[in-house]
Order: structure tokens, then sequence, then C-alpha cells
């Protein structure tokens, strides 16, 4: 029921006009398409984010409210190819600083596709977010997109390579389109959320 009352909040163009620094914030990170908007509707109701068949649709840093203290946060995605470099390297560097530097950001959910590796700049942010001891819960998301064994496999790969690396990392197979894991997901932050 925690989930059941989200609503929009503000929409930023950039990090600076966030609101306070203060309460709890969990934020969704991953690559352009990956699903980020799909998994916070799927998580949340009513459906806030908006999401869409083009990479690069959110490009505001869209907050929502549980209550009064705890906020979800629906970021742009990385890495699209189509935005220039200029433009790429600019926003990982406010990601960066968002996550090392947000004193209110107590976990991350980072997407990726499963059928796709992790990325060196999904891995950076992970590096970001263990220096400060940030847990981060990944998703596996389109999981409707794989059979039973490879999904199997995929989380079974990604798990070891999480193991592999300093921080506080789990992970899961997830679908927004099939409603899959959204009760793994929501046990996981609700221990972030200490509601
Ligand atoms: P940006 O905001 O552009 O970074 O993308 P995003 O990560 O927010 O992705 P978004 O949620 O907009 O989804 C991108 C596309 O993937 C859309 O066409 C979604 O319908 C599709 N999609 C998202 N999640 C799933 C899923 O679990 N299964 C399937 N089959 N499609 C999905
Ligand atoms: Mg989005």
């Amino acid at each position: 029921a925690h989930f059941a009352q989200a609503s929009f909040l503000i929409s930023a163009p950039t990090l600076r006009e966030c609101p306070d620094d203060e309460g709890l914030e969990i934020a969704f990170v991953g690559r352009s398409n990956a699903g980020k908007s799909s998994a916070l509707n799927c998580l949340t109701s009513p459906r806030l984010a908006r999401t869409s068949k083009t990479p690069g649709r959110t490009q505001l840093i869209n907050f929502f409210t549980l209550d009064e203290q705890r906020r979800l946060v629906d970021l742009p995605g990385y890495g699209y190819a189509k935005v220039p470099e200029a433009m790429r390297r600019e926003w990982g560097k406010h990601l960066g600083a968002y996550i090392s530097e947000r004193k209110c950001l107590i976990g991350m959910v980072m997407l990726m596709d499963a059928r796709h590796p992790l990325t060196d700049f999904d891995c950076q942010l992970l590096e970001v977010a263990a220096s400060r001891d940030l847990p981060v819960h990944v998703l596996l998301t389109k999981a409707d997109k794989l059979k039973r064994g490879p999904a199997k496999n995929q989380l079974l790969a990604v798990r070891q390579e999480l193991k592999e690396m300093q921080g506080d990392f789990s992970v899961q197979l997830f679908s927004s389109l099939k409603g899959e894991g959204c009760g793994e997901a929501w046990k996981k932050l609700d221990t972030w959320l200490a509601w």
C-alpha cells in the first residue's frame, strides 16, 4: 500500500533544481531505453512516469513522492548513441555528482535489459555508489523476452559479476510488461525506506 499513493512532485532540468536534500530518496538509473520509467510505473500506482519506444524519452529528472519523507526519482538514461558525445559526457558528470553527493539518496535501482551485459558506465556508477556505501538493487528487466533457462543464466552471470565487485549489490529478474518481480523489488525497497 505504501507504493500505491505515489504522486508527481517536480521535474528538474538539472540537479541544481532538485528538491531540498532531505528525507529519503531512491533513484532509478540505467541505460537509455532500459525500462526505468516502465519499472517505476509497475512498482507504483497510479502510473506516473512517461515511457516510450524511442530511447531518450526521459530528459528531465522526475521526482515522485511516496509520502512527505520519501521519494522515487526517474532519471534520464545514459549511453544513448544519438545524443552528442559532449552532452552524454555532461550528463554522466551530473549523474555521478548526484549519486556521490545527494545526502538523502539511500539506495539505487539499476535497470538493465536482461538480454544485455553490464556496461562500463553501469560499473562506474556501481563503484560510485559503493564508495559511499549506497546499496544498489539491479533489475534485469524485459525478462519476458527471454526463455526461462537463458533468463536464469543471465541472473546467475550478473549476480556473479556483482559479487566480484566491492559493494552492497543485489539482482533479480523483472518484467514490467508481465508485472513479474514486483514483490521481490518492493521487499528490497521496503528495507531501505524503513517505513
Ligand atoms: P529513457 O527514459 O529513454 O531512458 O528510457 P527508460 O529506461 O525509461 O525506458 P522506458 O520505460 O521508457 O521503456 C522503453 C521501452 O521498453 C518501451 O517501449 C517499453 O514499453 C519497453 N519495456 C520496458 N519494460 C519492458 C518489459 O519489462 N518488457 C518488455 N517486453 N518491454 C518493456
Ligand atoms: Mg524514462
